[in-house]
Order: structure tokens, then C-alpha cells, then sequence
């Protein structure tokens, strides 16, 4: 068996199409060009990347972006300051506070201090207790992505076990909370209802989890964490990982052994990363919808 590859390119640039022309139209019916603020503190190299491909997208679809860089030693004051002024910025309609922040910097409190307004990011405690009761405001990049590339390629997750290896706050919890609704605001109820295992560092006899998967997502950021014998014959595989070794980036799946069990794999690069990118610019749009209203 030889897994079908689930290309994030080809899903991103459909996407990025159609949010083009929505933020044309946006934009000769306001008069308001959508922005995105980005906020890199340090000189981190990958985040410097993440930050620029984020910039580089908006331009592609018609939205403005602006950088605020900030030193490394620079105090928690001075950030807060920096977010409240942003927050008060009619020209700004999303705020995006590049993750992580150094060691000395408290990142929730920086966090909690974005307007949830402007929160492309989904971080804020009321747009996370929002998605939670599946009412969201915004929804979450990464995890929004996942259900895109799923719903491209026709599929679905509604009763099927879906196992999630990774609790973090940025995809595992997030994505699990979307996909054990009843419906996903956006790509309806035969991308939710599943079923959800979440593993992490204490999971017991992690084998015996992930063999249950129809749909099994790696977000726990160990290169090739995911082998061959841990999934079933047939499986989905989205593969969040992104992790830089010295053979270049790589994700959290062994992608060529599982190319010969798996049933769908996403690659990496080229996966679910375009997807985060791609969910920022629908945030940022929907952001600068809510503000304009
Ligand atoms: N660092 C890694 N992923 C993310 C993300 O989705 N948003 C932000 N702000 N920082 C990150």
C-alpha cells in the first residue's frame, strides 16, 4: 500500500484565492485595507521565519502587515505597552504575538492583554472559553488548518476515533475541543462528532491508542516520534509537526515508513503549515469584519 499525500499547497492557494476576492470586496465596500500586526520579540531564527512567511501571505492576498520588533531584554512593560497601543490602533485589526516569548517575559499575561477583538491567534481566555462551548468567535490556526486539509480531501471525522497525540494549548486541546462538537462553524457537522483520545508524556501503553486511530494527529514536536507500528493499516495521519534537525525539517512522523501503512499522510514541509499561515489571514479578515460593523 502506498499512502495517498495530502498536499497543504494545493489546499492553501484554494484558499487563499477565495479569501482574496473576500478582502477585495472588503476593501472597495469600506474603504478599510485589513492589517495584521505581528509582534517578534528576540532574534529566535525560526520564529523570524514564521513571522516573515506571515507577511509575505498577507501581501498575497491583499492585506496590509507591519512588524513591531522588539529586543530580546526588552521589559514586560514595555511589550504590554506596546500591545495596549495596538489594541487602540484603528488602522490595526489583528494582533499576532509571535510565540515563544524569552524566559523572562510573562506570556500569558502579554497574551491576555491582546484585545479579543484582534486575537487572529485564538489565545485569549474568552475566544478559547468561546470555542470550548462551540460558540467561537475566531477559531484556532493550527487546528482550523487540520479540519481544512480533512475537508478538502473529503475526510471525514464524524464517528470516526480520532487520537491526538500533544495537549498543548495551541493545537492538541484546541483541536480536540473542535472536533468532539456537534458541527465545525465552518466545515459543518462531518468534520466534528468524532470520538478523541488525547496522549501525552504520562500516556500509558501509547501503541494500544494510536492502533485505534482511524485519524491520528502528531503535535508533540519529537522528530519521527509517530513509527510504522503504531498505526493502523489504513490510517489518516496529520502530521503538525515541525522540527528542525540536521537533516532539515522534519515532522513528528516517520513519513516514509508510514507511506507503507497509512492510508493519507501529510507531508512536511508542505503540509498543515501552510494551513496555520493560511487560517491567520481568514482571522485577520474576520477580525477587520467585526471592527468595521
Ligand atoms: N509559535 C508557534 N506557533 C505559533 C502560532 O500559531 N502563533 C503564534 N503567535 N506563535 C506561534
Amino acid at each position: 500500500m502506498s499512502a495517498k499525500i495530502l498536499d497543504g499547497k494545493t489546499v492553501a492557494n484554494a484558499l487563499q484565492e477565495d479569501i482574496a476576492q473576500r478582502v477585495e470586496l472588503f476593501v472597495s465596500n469600506t474603504g478599510i485595507t485589513p492589517c495584521l500586526a505581528a509582534v517578534l520579540v528576540g532574534e529566535d531564527p525560526a520564529s523570524q521565519v514564521y513571522v516573515r512567511n506571515k507577511e509575505r501571505a498577507c501581501g498575497k492576498v491583499g492585506m496590509a502587515s507591519e512588524l513591531f520588533r522588539m529586543p530580546e531584554d526588552v521589559s514586560q512593560a514595555e511589550l504590554l505597552n506596546l500591545v495596549q497601543g495596538l489594541n487602540k490602533n484603528d488602522k490595526v485589526s489583528g494582533i499576532l504575538v509571535q510565540l515563544p516569548l524569552p524566559k523572562h517575559l510573562d506570556a500569558s499575561e502579554v497574551l491576555d492583554a491582546i484585545d479579543p477583538q484582534k486575537d487572529v491567534d485564538c489565545f485569549h481566555p474568552s475566544n478559547v472559553g468561546l470555542l470550548s462551548q462551540g460558540r467561537p468567535n475566531f477559531l484556532p490556526c493550527t487546528p482550523h488548518g487540520v479540519l481544512q486539509i480533512l475537508k478538502h480531501f473529503n475526510l471525514p471525522t464524524a464517528g470516526k476515533n480520532v487520537c491526538i497525540l500533544g495537549r498543548s494549548d495551541i493545537v492538541g486541546k484546541p483541536l480536540a475541543l473542535m472536533l468532539m462538537q456537534r458541527t465545525s462553524e465552518t466545515c459543518g457537522p462531518d468534520f466534528a462528532n468524532a470520538t478523541v483520545t488525547v496522549c501525552h508524556s504520562r500516556t500509558p501503553n501509547l501503541k494500544a491508542m494510536t492502533t485505534q486511530a482511524d485519524i491520528l494527529i502528531a503535535a508533540i514536536g519529537v522528530p519521527k516520534f509517530v513509527t510504522a507500528d503504531m498505526v493502523k493499516p489504513g490510517a489518516v495521519v496529520v502530521d503538525v509537526g515541525i522540527n528542525r534537525t540536521d537533516e532539515g525539517l522534519c515532522g513528528d512522523v516517520d513519513y516514509d515508513a508510514l507511506l507503507e501503512v497509512a492510508g493519507a499522510v501529510t507531508p512536511v514541509p508542505g503540509g498543515v503549515g501552510r494551513l496555520t499561515v493560511t487560517m491567520l489571514l481568514e482571522n485577520t479578515l474576520k477580525a477587520a469584519i467585526l471592527q468595521a460593523k
